[in-house]
């Protein structure tokens, strides 16, 4: 291919993997018509269980035909502005959250699926996508009051990590479950009161002993015994957000045979409420300026996966990374430099 085209990732079948199901492709260059700008990508953040499911179709409320472009969120650099653009010049840097936005070395696309950054660091990225996941899944679904008891799952990873600190911000208790002692030292160093090793320890007989019917806000992205551990302790008018099921990706949904949830929290008072970001894309613009605003007034600690990952074919391995379990913070590939 000539110089003026670009790389990008595009599924072309549905299948058990994201590898399996997409192919890298070249696309051409285009220029941007009215009210678009072209960006080159320097980075793109990955969702490794968001994007395996896209592979598999299981993603009830995304209507996905094939050929289509993947990936989520991307950072770059404006590289040429179309007319009727007021809002962006060429040497911006620029961030985009939008499904079909994130596996691709250049996008051409409206300016108003882009909202302008101080610079092309990758923090601005992991706020504008991660982190606006946690904050609304936390402080929005999860109705965060100052001081109250915290719960989150994963907490090690790209969302947890910033939830940890989000509810630390507000004066909150944490309870952060995580598998592995290198991820428990982290999120300890992260302010948790309370940090469960998976792996070491059972999360439902720790909560049960330490913490029975004290969660005020648990946030879950794990499942099963974990969703089960965080229920069995909501303190009443509790709120457990179901903001994802990682542990239900490798199997089928495991099959239980249990009292109904009903039981659980209809004494309490207590609430299950889901978290779906892309049912709420309202929110995201103030959310993403207040994240901003928080990270440069030095009060956010973002981490990255110590794994790097550099040129868009990467992002299979980075996927492989991800549901690995072994990131810790958010895993990004580099696309270009800045
Ligand atoms: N609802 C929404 O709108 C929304 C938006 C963004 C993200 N999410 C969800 O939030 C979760 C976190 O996303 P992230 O990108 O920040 O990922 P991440 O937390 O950096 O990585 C996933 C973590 O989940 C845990 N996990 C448990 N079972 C797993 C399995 N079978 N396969 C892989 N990981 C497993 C692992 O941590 P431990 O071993 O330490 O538990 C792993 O490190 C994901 O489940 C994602 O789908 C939801």
């Amino acid at each position: 291919m000539d110089g003026a085209s670009y790389r990008a990732i595009q599924l072309e079948q549905f299948a058990r993997t994201f590898r399996d199901a997409t192919q890298l492709v070249h696309l051409p260059k285009i220029a941007p018509a009215e009210g678009q700008i072209r960006v080159r990508n320097i980075w793109c953040g990955v969702n490794g269980i968001f994007d395996t499911q896209i592979a598999r179709n299981a993603i009830s409320y995304i209507d996905i035909a094939t050929p289509s472009l993947t990936g989520v969120e991307a950072l770059g650099i404006v590289e040429a502005v179309g007319p009727g653009v007021a809002d962006f010049a060429v040497g911006d840097a620029a961030v985009t959250v939008q499904f079909k936005g994130g596996y691709r070395e250049e996008n051409t696309d409206s300016a108003a699926n882009f909202a302008k950054v101080p610079d092309p660091s990758r923090d601005w990225l992991a706020l504008a996508s991660t982190g606006v996941s946690a904050a609304i899944a936390l402080e929005h679904v999860g109705a965060l009051q100052d001081g109250e008891t915290v719960a989150v799952s994963a907490a090690a990873g790209g969302v947890g990590h910033i939830i940890v600190q989000l509810a630390r911000l507000r004066g909150c208790r944490v309870i952060a479950v995580c598998g592995g002692p290198e991820k428990a030292a982290f999120v300890a160093n992260l302010g948790a009161a309370r940090v469960i090793d998976y792996r070491a320890e059972n999360v439902g007989a720790v909560l049960a002993q330490e913490f029975p019917d004290a969660i005020d806000v648990a946030v879950d992205t794990v499942g099963g015994a974990v969703f089960d551990a965080f229920l069995q302790n909501l303190a009443p008018l509790g709120r457990l957000v179901v903001a994802g099921a990682a542990s239900d990706l490798d199997d089928t949904p495991e099959l239980i045979t249990a009292p109904r949830v009903a039981h659980q929290i209809y004494f309490k008072g207590a609430s299950i409420r889901g978290f779906m970001n892309g049912r709420l894309t309202e929110l995201w613009p103030a959310t993403r300026e207040r994240l901003f605003a928080m990270h440069a007034a030095g009060q956010l600690n973002l981490k990255f996966d110590s794994e790097p990952f550099e040129g868009l074919e990467t992002v299979y391995d980075a996927i492989d990374r991800l549901l690995s379990a072994r990131s810790i913070g958010k895993v990004v590939v580099k696309l270009g430099d800045a």
